[in-house]
């Protein structure tokens, strides 16, 4: 099971389902998960925090300020626990926790630690019916999901209001299941722990497609989805590096501990990569090699049945950095081919001076854009050659970072 061996912060919540709370732990344990209850102070009035305690074989969090006769510094507990959790499950959620983390309060211990974690977090609500339906929740939900938080969707049937309709809490055996499967998934596939640290150095991720205009409509790009490079980005700051991330327009979110400059041109890319001075480069961008000659400020209208584009290239941001690097700079670049793979791999090291180039096949399954796994050729301007056989893109990023360590 993928949760044997997680650590797992277990939030329940004043819900009448917090009583499914004890079974949970018992399941969760079983299931070879280290559980830390955590409960909030209404969830007290339907389960006493001893019975969860007594399962857990842990004492119960729920103050976020130390009680008479705690250690004064107890208040820290939750960025202990927010770094010390490889996920946060809160079951049951109820309409006030979902508002309160929607809106990104820390008004309780298991607020703080959901504000403090790098790990991922699911909430499965449990509420009457016309809570579930309100407005304010739905968009409570949308929020949070908006924020990579897992939602449970509740399950239909009687509830505690004697009314029937959505807001039960799924039983604890399937609950135990929907985890383990959301644990195994490839969000939770990264593993963001071991690997050489690289606290003190700045790494630069360069991400996604760029985009050259045409007129205010059209433009040149490619299907990069940004997946590899926003996967190195939280690797390296999972590794404890400082992490400027510049990425074209993708729909991924930041991940943790990452700083985010969006770009759209590759002149855009050019000039924010010249802005730092980094230790590491890692080009996973798939920056468009021409733009248009002219880009016209008013839509262009079709006329004949040709039209021929005049194209001009575009800045070598990589090529760039290569003829500028300094002493004790790593430069990585990629090469995504589809033939004479490691001959071109190869040339574009040696031209844009580089340290290491990861060598990708587009057609190949498995593999390249828009494809959640990769597998990856590293070749060294040293004449390693490291194979990275197909795997997440969160597992490749993470055997890049190892190879150039
Ligand atoms: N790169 C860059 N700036 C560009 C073009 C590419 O920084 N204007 C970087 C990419 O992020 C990648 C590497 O250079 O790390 C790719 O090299 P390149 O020779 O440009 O590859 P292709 O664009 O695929 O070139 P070709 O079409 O010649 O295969």
């Amino acid at each position: 099971m993928a949760l044997d061996g997680k650590r797992i912060v277990l939030g329940i919540t004043g819900s009448i389902a917090a009583y499914k709370a004890a079974d949970l732990t018992r399941r969760l344990l079983k299931a070879g998960a280290d559980v830390q209850p955590v409960m909030t102070t209404s969830a007290g009035r339907f389960i006493p925090p001893l019975t969860i305690a007594t399962l857990a074989g842990k004492p119960v969090l729920s103050e976020l300020f130390p009680e008479a006769g705690q250690a004064q510094d107890a208040w820290t507990k939750h960025v202990e626990l927010g770094l010390w959790a490889d996920a946060i499950v809160i079951a049951p959620a109820t309409a006030q926790t979902m508002a309160s983390l929607a809106g990104g309060f820390c008004d309780s211990m298991l607020a703080a630690i959901v504000l403090s974690a790098r790990c991922p977090v699911m909430v499965a609500p449990a509420m009457d019916h016309d809570m579930w339906a309100h407005p304010a929740t739905r968009r409570n939900v949308s929020v949070l999901e908006g924020d990579g938080v897992e939602v449970v969707s509740p399950a239909h049937g009687e509830l505690a209001s004697g009314l029937v309709g959505d807001g039960r809490l799924p039983e604890p055996e399937d609950l135990v299941r929907l985890i383990d499967e959301w644990m195994a998934s490839s969000k939770m596939d990264a593993d963001l722990e071991g690997g050489p640290s690289m606290a003190g150095r700045h790494v630069l991720v360069t991400a996604g497609p760029t985009r050259e205009a045409m007129d205010p409509v059209r433009f040149l790009s490619n299907g990069s989805t940004g997946q590899m490079g926003f996967a190195i980005a939280a690797q390296a700051a999972a590794r404890g590096a400082r992490v400027t991330l510049l990425a074209g327009p993708v729909a991924l979110e930041t991940p943790p501990g990452v700083d985010r400059v969006d770009i759209v041109t590759a002149d855009d890319l050019m000039h924010a990569a010249l802005e730092v001075d980094p230790d590491v480069v890692i080009a996973a961008a798939a920056v468009s090699d021409y733009a248009p000659a002219e880009t016209s400020d008013r839509k262009l209208k079709k006329g004949d049945d040709d039209l021929t584009l005049h194209l001009q290239r575009t800045p070598d941001v990589l090529a760039a950095l290569g003829e500028r690097r300094r002493d004790g700079q790593t430069l990585v670049g990629f090469a995504l081919e589809t033939h004479d793979g490691e001959a071109h791999a190869r040339a574009k090291l040696e031209r844009k001076n580089l340290d290491w180039i990861a060598l990708n096949v587009q057609g190949e399954a498995g593999a390249g854009m828009g494809s959640a796994t990769n597998r990856v050729t590293l070749l060294g301007a040293d004449g390693q050659r490291v194979e990275i056989p197909t795997s997440s893109k969160a597992d490749v990023a993470a055997a890049i970072l190892d190879a150039i360590a």
